[in-house]
């Protein structure tokens, strides 16, 4: 990866004892020291309210990065340790703000560190307001001697009244610039390749309208549960979890006008204005625009698999939705008319996140039609997991007469050697580390994501009558999201068809 190596300073992760800390934050700093990319002094410092020491949370990291990297070079890794630290605070107790301030100020010190601290809040969203509030009171977040950035995890908010709550609390003490609001979807390399493939090909930006793009899918699918988190997806469920953000701003990347640079606020200012443009869901539209599911129980290649509403923390009755289906359209001069449709769920067949832009077919066909009428050309953008792209044109089928077949024009980027693809989380910690707020969600297209979603939410809550369709484990998800995208030649694209005894077929 080539990136710029980050000035000397102290990250802050709140939330230090959890699963993101554990899973992503740790592994991807580590991953920054390892390439080298990570200032000459610096140091991070894990805060939760549970009472370890210093040495007991460096185990519990240390065992995160051999679980996790394969083959660490234990050297690095405790040369990495070394520079890890912990202290204990309460997010409800103003009082401990004050042991947090004593322990940077130690850190600054011993570690001849400058005044420059991010703040991470790895914490559960219902202390995105407090954090902020009680290290302001500090006087933590001043930027007299040095900058000070805070990184705000997702879901801002739970609906637009809420999220818009959540900013004034943090635009009371904190300044726009400070604020750097995270989605890890907009660090993944896949999702930036929207844009380069868009912006630095000439051939697709003249077909890359409603002239020739028939409708645009998203499909974010995973193979797993909840797992530990039903207390926090209660709270969210697939609509915050996924669409606010991740989804949306795949459709912003894919959406948007070329920007005028690639500078943040060029590039921000494009995406906010292909949400700004969303065509409003009515109330009474929801019903028929977006299909909500939850997974049942069931017994997935001999595994038993329990249903949503048998998961620790989640309520027996629960209506949260572990899978959504979504129809919209934008309303604006590229896109009049042409239906976006995004799903995401749990416990589907397979983990696969993809991008299909379905062009038009040709306006006069000369060959024999021997199946659908739909076009056979497709690009699909592989985000993940086989990151690429793939182009599917007609070519003759050699013999007799003119039948048409349709093949694959296949970019895989484990093809590139050498190039590893870095962890969301690497780039993005490295861009806030930077100063570079590119890839951070701004407020106002935060705002303009539940402005989006809010009538859906209304809906759901409103209207008892609007079903949570049941789909077994394993499957992809209810039925009615066929419908939703139905036509005569139309389907969602299933990217692994089959489930076979020795793993998963996927069809290309
Ligand atoms: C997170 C969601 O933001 O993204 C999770 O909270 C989800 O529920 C995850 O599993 C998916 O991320 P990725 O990078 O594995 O696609």
């Amino acid at each position: 990866m080539t990136m710029k190596k980050a000035q000397d300073q102290i990250i802050v992760i709140f939330g230090a004892t959890g699963d993101l800390t554990y899973r992503k934050l740790i592994p991807s700093l580590y991953s920054l020291h390892v390439q080298g990319l990570l200032p000459e002094h610096y140091a991070i410092l894990g805060t939760s309210l549970l009472l370890y020491s210093e040495d007991e949370f460096r185990d519990k990291m240390r065992t995160g990065l051999h679980q996790q990297k394969q083959e660490p070079n234990l050297d690095l890794v405790e040369e990495f340790l070394s520079r890890v630290f912990y202290q204990y605070t309460h997010a409800n107790d103003r009082a401990s703000f004050g042991g947090l301030k004593e322990k940077i100020q130690l850190l600054q010190h011993t570690q001849t560190l400058p005044d420059n601290i991010i703040y991470y809040l790895a914490t559960p969203p219902e202390l995105y307001g407090i954090i902020p509030e009680n290290l302001a009171a500090q006087g933590l977040q001043l930027q007299g001697n040095g900058w000070k950035r805070l990184i705000v995890e997702k879901p801002f908010g739970y609906d637009l009244q809420s999220a818009m709550e959540l900013d004034r609390v943090l635009q009371k003490d904190w300044e726009e610039q400070q604020i750097y609001r995270i989605d890890h979807y907009l660090g993944k390399e896949t999702v930036q390749n929207v844009l380069v493939t868009r912006f630095s090909n000439g051939i697709f930006e003249p077909l890359w309208n409603r002239n020739y793009i028939d409708r645009v899918e998203i499909t974010s699918a995973e193979n797993i549960g909840v797992e530990q988190r039903g207390g926090y997806y209660e709270q969210s469920g697939a609509l915050r979890d996924m669409i606010q953000n991740h989804l949306l701003h795949m459709v912003g990347f894919i959406a948007m006008e070329p920007p005028a640079s690639m500078q943040s606020d060029a590039i921000r200012n494009e995406t906010v204005k292909v949400f700004e443009s969303i065509r409003p869901i009515r109330d009474e539209e929801v019903q028929h625009s977006v299909v909500r599911g939850q997974y049942l129980a069931a017994t997935i290649k001999g595994q038993k698999v329990k249903g949503y509403r048998e998961e620790k923390g989640v309520h027996p009755q629960s209506k949260t939705e572990t899978y959504v289906a979504l129809k919209f359209f934008i309303d604006n001069w590229r896109w009049g008319g042409v239906p976006f449709y995004i799903r995401t769920g749990k416990h589907l067949p397979t983990r696969v996140n993809e991008a299909v832009i379905h062009f038009k077919p040709t306006p006069h066909y000369l060959f024999s039609r021997l199946g659908s009428h739909d076009s056979c050309n497709q690009l699909i953008i592989r985000i993940q997991p086989d990151e690429g792209l793939l182009f599917k044109i007609g070519v003759k089928t050699p013999g007799s007469g003119f039948e048409v077949q349709t093949v694959n024009m296949d970019f895989h980027y484990s093809s590139l050697a050498h190039q590893r693809i870095p962890e969301a989380y690497e780039r993005l910690l490295l861009d806030c580390m930077n100063g570079d707020s590119t890839l951070y969600a701004r407020v106002d297209s935060v705002m303009a994501t539940w402005r989006m979603l809010d009538p859906i939410i209304r809906a759901w809550n409103t209207q008892p009558g609007i079903p949570v369709y049941g789909y077994p484990a394993g499957t992809w998800g209810p039925e009615q999201a066929e419908v939703l995208i139905g036509g005569p030649d139309k389907a969602w694209r299933h990217p692994c068809k089959n489930l076979s005894d020795d793993g998963i077929y996927c069809e290309l």
